[in-house]
């Protein structure tokens, strides 16, 4: 393990995380581009580690900090957010390195006593825009409460202007660049907009109200440093305008259809709403569930204003992958949508029931009577599924213009 080494950030600051190529399932979100594990180490009169990585990668991150500093050098641990991929290694890393003080926030102190099971006096919680000196720099707590967990808090290091973001701002993506302008803008784009809807758009009032309370606390953030992913020097305004906007989940002029079928038969239904839509000039998305992964899909959902389900209907029931993906997808409470539900039954044709349920429960109304076909559609059913295609557009075209 000796050949991973730390990467130099600032005069202080080292970067000594781990990373992921190979991770795709990241609890249910298919990370196409492998994943890192941000830790950082701050060479002070109080050497400072900021977090650590998953379990499994351990071994990289200790050789990573050894090549600055012994392990035993450590003083201070910051815990900014007890999820495992951040704090797997936590326990052994105390063992090893017998850190004077272990922090975390109140509710961070909770969430690793349960994790770990640490004595009491184990973790130092911290409160609430509290200081704590490091020696030449000073680090300030601000707790993050549900971005991502009760736990999250994030910290700033006065000297080198950074912010240390733990989840915020970040994205599951694997590369040897460290910082944002070196890589495709696009790339970052796509898998910062992943990430936040997989991650945190049940969240969205929270991160509305964090970017508020940033705002006012004004800090001069000349880097921010997220647990996952590059970190910004360059666009950080960019990608605080970005989240704020996610956060919002204004309507937008572009619809997504979702299905899955046996025979065709919805999916030849689903092409004929396409066309509907497209001939109302509605951007339109579709995503067969035999190929979209469920975590694609949310961030579909994130840039549409409707979302039109179709399932066919199998032993009484919708189609289990469209039962996956609506459950994931209730989970994550997308705002702002117009919906409608189609698909094609044998001989009972309970799916688009089952559909309507989910969407209901999801307060997505319902802007054209649910098309439920027999078998094979005929010339007329498609003729149908056309005009619910353009129904749903004149909606969207109503919604987005108030
Ligand atoms: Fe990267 Fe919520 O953990």
């Amino acid at each position: 393990m000796k050949s991973f080494t730390a990467e130099k950030i600032t005069e202080k600051v080292y970067w000594v995380g781990a990373i992921d190529w190979g991770v795709r399932d990241f609890h249910g979100y298919l990370t196409s581009r492998g994943s890192t594990y941000n830790a950082f180490l701050i060479i002070d009169e109080k050497v400072t580690l900021v977090d650590t990585v998953k379990k499994p990668f351990m071994k990289e991150m200790l050789a990573r900090i050894s090549s600055v500093i012994p392990i035993e050098k450590i003083d201070y641990i910051i815990s900014n957010h007890s999820e495992m991929d951040h704090t797997g290694c936590l326990p052994d890393l105390i063992d090893l390195a017998k850190p004077e003080k272990v922090f975390a926030s109140s509710m961070g102190k909770k969430a690793l006593g349960r994790h770990f099971y640490f004595d009491e006096d184990v973790v130092t919680p911290v409160k609430n825009g509290e200081s704590i000196s490091l020696g030449e720099s000073t680090m300030t707590f601000v707790e993050t409460r549900m971005l991502h967990w009760p736990d999250s808090m994030v910290s700033y290091l006065d000297s080198e202007k950074m912010m240390f973001s733990q989840d915020g701002f970040g994205m599951h993506l694997a590369s040897t660049e460290r910082y944002d302008d070196q890589l495709p803008p696009q790339v970052l784009l796509e898998e910062a907009e992943k990430y936040f809807a997989n991650i945190l758009l049940p969240f969205s009032p929270m991160v509305t109200g964090l970017m508020k309370k940033l705002s006012e606390l004004n800090l001069d953030i000349k880097l921010l440093c997220p647990d996952h992913g590059p970190i910004w020097r360059s666009d950080i305004a960019g990608i605080l305008k970005r989240w704020e906007n996610w956060a919002l989940q204004k309507t937008s002029l572009k619809a997504l259809i979702i299905y899955d079928t046996m025979w065709k038969s919805t999916g030849y239904l689903a092409e004929a709403i396409c066309d509907g839509l497209a001939s109302e000039g509605i951007s339109t998305r579709v995503m067969p569930l035999d190929s979209a992964h469920r975590s694609d899909v949310a961030t579909a959902v994130l840039e549409s204003g409707a979302l039109l389900v179709g399932s066919p209907t199998i032993n009484g029931q919708m189609f289990p992958r469209v039962a996956d993906v609506l459950t994931y997808m209730k989970g994550l409470k997308p705002k702002n949508l117009i919906g409608a539900v189609f698909g094609s039954y044998g001989w009972s044709g309970e799916a688009t029931k089952d559909v309507e349920k989910y969407l209901e429960d999801m307060k997505i109304p319902l802007v054209a009577p649910s098309l439920k076909v027999n078998y094979v559609p005929s010339d007329d059913d498609l003729k149908k599924a056309r005009e619910m295609g353009i129904t749903v557009g004149i909606a969207l075209k109503e919604k987005y213009s108030k």
